[in-house]
């Protein structure tokens, strides 16, 4: 199977070089050699030894190539890259791409033209990297109806969050370390403010539920506010904060939301650490399974990318229709799911609120809580923090809907005794 190669960085290096060094092993997985005819990058020096293979700075001339059947893109981006797929599926092409925020944004109209034009469009590689999520919900449990997901998916955000808990490292500093480490996104706000999660989210909902990419409806909150201090306070009531991506049918819709969260210490998932990532899914025949392993980085990624090689190479071998409609169920029958308005989610919560050290304001506190059919199951203050005559008063409450939050907060923010923004992150227990 002859491919071109478009985009020669992290992930576009660590292709080639795991292409060139597993051919053999591949070629007899797929019962066919992969062969790499053009590599298209628009940086003139090529990062990577190419030896023979033709190389082109007009990544175009890729998609153009008579020769080539499948185009790769791993430039990123959603302009450029955009063009370049929608070129290859016009010249008949499939492609494989590692591209989140493209397939997030624009994977309807992709989606739709591949399958006008009878090509695949694959993007294992685009979901938590190296891990074969995107498979797992595709192929071995496509027997179950999905209940829900839930998954750490940005690796920088989680090295940020651990290194917080473990070492009480400033913010800034340890995103620099991911910076060096290849993790972060071009800009960073992506990976923090939880862009790039959502996109990862987007994706695994669509091919779970068999619904069309919605991102523009997800929920999105950063970790940006997490203060060591709540890192710790979590941890004392048996909980450790995830930036974590949750997907869940309902009967009304299904939830799409990507935020901090606190998760019982007790849950794996709570113990994936560093830059790793995780995606517990849980499925009506099989229960709860967890996928872990390295979200990011060249040669883990290309992992992904080489089995979609692979799948499509297996695929035409076998004469079969290799069109396969992409996200994992027929464009005809996507289902019309809405994605519900976060003030709907129903969910527990970790609230923190700066209040007077006098008699008195926890009660009031404690009555507007009540007022909204708030249950606290647990409160502390911290009168070793007393500070200024202001102490922090940290408690997790029973489940509520969100819009109820709301309200008791501004509520409680308004009260005389109360300084500042009350600090509130969702409680997730993972069942
Ligand atoms: N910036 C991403 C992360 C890279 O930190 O996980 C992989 O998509």
């Amino acid at each position: 199977m002859k491919i071109g190669l478009c985009g020669l960085g992290t992930v576009g290096s660590g292709t080639f070089n795991v292409l060139t060094r597993n051919g053999s092993e591949i070629a007899a997985r797929c019962g066919m050699p992969i062969e790499i005819v053009q590599v298209g990058s628009r940086r003139p020096n090529p990062a990577c030894e190419l030896g023979q293979t033709s190389f082109s700075t007009d990544i175009f001339a890729v998609a153009e190539n008579p020769e080539v059947e499948v185009v790769v893109e791993l430039l990123g981006g959603t302009t450029v890259a955009r063009e370049l797929i929608i070129k290859a599926i016009n010249n008949g092409k499939h492609v494989v791409t590692a591209n989140k925020a493209l397939i997030a944004e624009h994977g309807n109209e992709i989606f739709a033209l591949a399958k006008e034009k009878g090509v695949t469009v694959a993007f294992e590689a685009a979901v938590a990297g190296g891990i074969p999520v995107v498979k797992a919900l595709r192929e071995g449990l496509a027997a179950n109806e999905i209940n829900w997901l839930a998954g750490i998916i940005n690796g920088t955000g989680n090295f940020i969050l651990t290194e917080m808990r473990d070492k009480g490292r400033a913010f800034e500093d340890v995103l620099k370390e991911a910076q060096a480490l290849g993790y972060a996104e071009a800009d960073p706000t992506f990976d923090v403010e939880g862009i790039d999660a959502a996109h990862k989210l987007t994706i695994l909902a669509s091919v779970a539920f068999g619904i069309p990419l919605q991102f523009e409806r997800a929920y999105t909150e950063g970790i940006s506010k997490v203060a060591p201090e709540d890192v710790q306070y979590a941890e004392e009531f048996g909980y450790r904060i995830k930036h974590l991506g949750i997907a869940r049918r309902l009967e009304t819709g299904v939830e799409l939301r990507v935020h901090p969260t606190l998760i019982p210490e007790n849950q794996l998932i709570a113990k994936v650490d560093g830059v790793m990532n995780a995606v517990v899914i849980d499925g009506d025949a099989v229960g709860q399974t967890l996928y872990y392993g390295a979200g990011a980085g060249a040669e883990a990624t290309a992992s992904a990318v080489i089995a979609d090689l692979v799948d499509i190479a297996r695929a035409s071998k076998e004469g079969a229709n290799v069109g396969v409609p992409s996200l994992g169920h027929s464009d005809d029958q996507l289902k019309d799911l809405t994605v519900v308005p976060v003030e709907e989610v129903v969910s527990a919560y970790y609230l923190r609120i700066l209040v007077e050290d006098h008699p008195g304001v926890l009660a009031k506190v404690a009555q507007i809580l009540s007022e909204h059919g708030i249950n606290i199951e647990s409160i502390v203050q911290k009168e070793s923090e007393q500070f200024d005559g202001l102490i922090p008063m940290i408690m997790i409450t029973h489940r509520i809907q969100e819009r109820n939050m709301d309200h008791a907060i501004a509520t409680i923010e308004a009260l005389s005794e109360v300084r500042g923004e009350v600090m509130r992150i969702r409680v997730a227990a993972l069942n």
